[in-house]
């Protein structure tokens, strides 16, 4: 099977206002249908900021981007926001005020589906990430911990069935075992429902695992970007070599 570019990155800079460093340096970067890509690389390497570009939260200084052959500027960013991407936040940023069915609810009330199939939906989700409906649904975020709010903001980013998923360190705050079954669970929507990923982690044992391509990233470039095995056997920089042998060690 050929795969084709889903999203395509050209050239793109990024610089914050009152900064003189690019954030992003003249990075491009093609995604294609179907794939996981992960993005691993130091704190402040500029990973966050290449999936808020994406699903037009930041706007880049220069270069361009096209989603399925065409610019992003030319479809209607909510549109885009609510129907084809799904982002996991890394600040989770569940509304303190709504309970957890509300927080998964809150894209899928717009739609014109009827309350009863939202709720269903809301139960499938919260099966899905392993929180039990009947304990779950009427809680608000203060009652959760850390890592079940986390969960929670996966369920949300899955509630609309988007084709690219956007997940900024999704898994930190969980335990290694509900990490792991999580993680079986994003193979499962690649292999089984096709989604194209693009997944942020500071673990290379995740990205190793979640990876059909790894961008290894460093001061707002990719060094390196290639299969688990290239890395390894490969590497092209010194930054690469460490990283793949032992970790990024935070
Ligand atoms: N809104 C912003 N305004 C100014 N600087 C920012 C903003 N967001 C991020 N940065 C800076 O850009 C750099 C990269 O940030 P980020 O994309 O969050 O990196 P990462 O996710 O790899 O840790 C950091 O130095 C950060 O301080
Ligand atoms: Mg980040």
């Amino acid at each position: 099977m050929k795969n084709k570019n889903l999203i395509e990155l050209k050239n793109i800079s990024k610089i914050y206002p009152g900064r003189d460093i690019p954030t992003l340096d003249n990075l491009s970067l093609n995604i294609q249908e179907g794939e996981s890509l992960v993005l691993i690389g130091s704190s402040g390497s500029g990973k966050t900021t290449l999936l808020k570009l994406l699903n037009g939260l930041e706007t880049p200084t220069s270069g361009s981007i096209q989603i399925k052959g065409k610019d992003i500027n030319s479809y209607d960013i909510l549109d885009l926001r609510r129907s084809f991407f799904g982002y996991v936040f890394q600040k989770i940023g569940l509304f303190p005020h709504m309970t957890v069915k509300e927080n998964i609810n809150i894209v899928l009330r717009l739609t014109k589906k009827s309350p009863k199939f939202c709720e269903k939906r809301v139960c499938e989700l919260l099966d899905f990430i392993r929180l039990s409906p009947d304990l779950y649904l009427d809680r608000y975020p203060d009652e959760l911990s850390g890592g079940e709010q986390q969960r929670v903001g996966v369920a949300r980013a899955l509630a609309m069935d988007s084709e690219c998923l956007l997940m900024d360190e999704p898994f930190g705050a969980l335990d290694a075992v509900t990490r792991c079954e999580l993680q079986d669970e994003i193979i499962r929507l690649k292999e089984e429902f096709k989604k194209t990923i693009v997944f942020i982690t500071h673990d290379i044992s995740e990205a190793f695992k979640l990876g059909d391509r790894i961008a290894v990233m460093q001061k707002g470039k990719i060094e390196q970007i290639s299969s688990k095995e290239t890395l390894y056997g490969s590497p092209k920089t010194p930054f690469v070599e460490q990283l793949v042998q032992t970790g990024l060690g935070v």
